[in-house]
């Protein structure tokens, strides 16, 4: 492939897929049925010309949207509330989400919570409390991602830190999947490297840990395994070169594949990241890289045969070993730090890390069962780089 191909998906949603095919915001947004959009977005984000641009797309289009954009890189409850305020005082029928995972997550929740009266920690990711909420409260969502790695673009979910306890908690409707989604790879073009490495990795996270966890979802499994040769093909061209539309297309659609996948579980990449990034405010992606050797080491037992599937469909020679001697050359060439010392983070935390990682949503994916000593063993096996 050397042009990125202009295409409409309908799976998970609505999908428009293109280079430039932002030009069709105006037109998705009166599909969806909203006349005074609130976008959603973070504060750098908003500075941005690509902001502007939006907005003037809409405006070409006699659509007046506001922008909020008071969210932290980890959204906090206030900030949801708070743009449920600003929604309510505009008179706004529906949510543009713009941005990476905190621009997304933000306006997916801010547009669930619009219509709701019950409190935002009713709705958590457990069991049927879902049910809890009224549907009709929800505002429709438009996504825009702007990196490619955490797919909350295809989603039914938000993430939101509890301000008083600092914990990370899941909110969950079935109607929070957003009903239209424009992946623009020419939208990501301008992401530092950095950012480029850590949402990647993220995307690869996701598709390793749903196809290694125990579940069973064929479905999911098997568009982990494309998202997971994606993202391992094109990872090395989009840090390389910022500008190669065809990779960084590739690496929207493998974002969008793990978030896809990942409805299968994760694993212990996540539950120890999780809690690292919550205590050492660390970039997710990146915290993901570091542990992702690690972890797969010590699934071993459990993984093997699937890993050599993948190695041998992705053209990677030596089965598991070669495998994971492939992630550990891609991620030091990358730029990714080997020990979990190069984020800055000391064994300090190291018995509290533990400890939140085996309470993590995403410990129960991992093949292997994380107990509090293997929690421990990989957290020291990552700071101290020995594999
Ligand atoms: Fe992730």
């Amino acid at each position: 492939m050397t042009t990125v191909p202009s295409v409409n998906w309908s799976y998970p949603t609505a999908v428009r897929f293109g280079a430039g095919r932002i030009k069709e915001l105006a037109a998705v947004v009166k599909l969806a049925g909203m006349k005074r959009p609130l976008l959603v977005t973070d504060p750098g984000l908003a500075k941005l010309p690509m902001t502007a641009a939006m907005l003037d797309l809409l405006k070409a289009d006699g659509i007046e949207a506001a922008v909020f954009s008071d969210v932290k890189p980890n959204p906090v409850d206030s900030n949801i509330s708070a743009g449920v305020a600003a929604y309510k005082a505009g008179g706004h029928d529906g949510v543009i989400a713009v941005g990476g995972g905190s621009g997304l997550d933000a306006g997916k929740l801010i547009a669930f919570m619009s219509g709701q009266t019950r409190p935002i920690w009713d709705f958590e990711d457990i069991g049927d409390w879902y049910t809890r909420a009224d549907p009709a409260g929800i505002a429709p969502i438009v996504a825009v991602p702007t990196t490619a790695g955490t797919g909350s673009e295809v989603g039914r979910a938000g993430v939101v830190t509890n301000e008083e306890t600092h914990t990370k908690k899941v909110i969950f409707h079935p109607k929070m999947l957003p009903a239209y989604v424009i992946c623009d790879p020419e939208l990501t073009t301008g992401m530092p490297r950095m950012i480029t490495v850590g949402t990647g990795m993220d995307a690869l996270a996701h598709c390793l840990e749903a196809l290694c966890s125990p579940f069973y979802h064929p479905m999911s499994e098997g568009i982990a395994v494309e998202g997971a040769r994606l993202a391992l093909e094109n990872l090395p061209r989009v840090a390389a070169n910022g500008q190669d539309l065809v990779a960084r297309g590739h690496m929207m659609s493998a974002g969008a594949m793990g978030a896809v996948a990942f409805q299968k579980g994760l694993g212990a990449i996540h539950a120890l990241s999780h809690p690292v990034g919550a205590l050492y405010d660390t970039h997710h992606g990146m915290t993901n890289a570091v542990f992702m050797p690690y972890v797969l080491k010590f699934n071993r037992s459990a993984i093997e045969a699937k890993i050599e599937r993948l190695a041998g469909f992705c053209g990677i020679k030596g089965g598991f070993d070669g495998f994971l001697e492939h992630i550990l050359k891609m991620r030091a060439d990358l730029g990714v730090p080997h020990t979990i010392g190069g984020l800055g983070v000391d064994d300090a935390k190291r018995d509290l890390i533990a400890d939140m990682a085996i309470v993590d949503p995403t410990a129960g994916g991992n093949p292997v069962e994380l107990t509090r000593d293997a929690a421990l063993a990989i957290f020291d096996a990552a700071l101290s780089g020995e594999l």
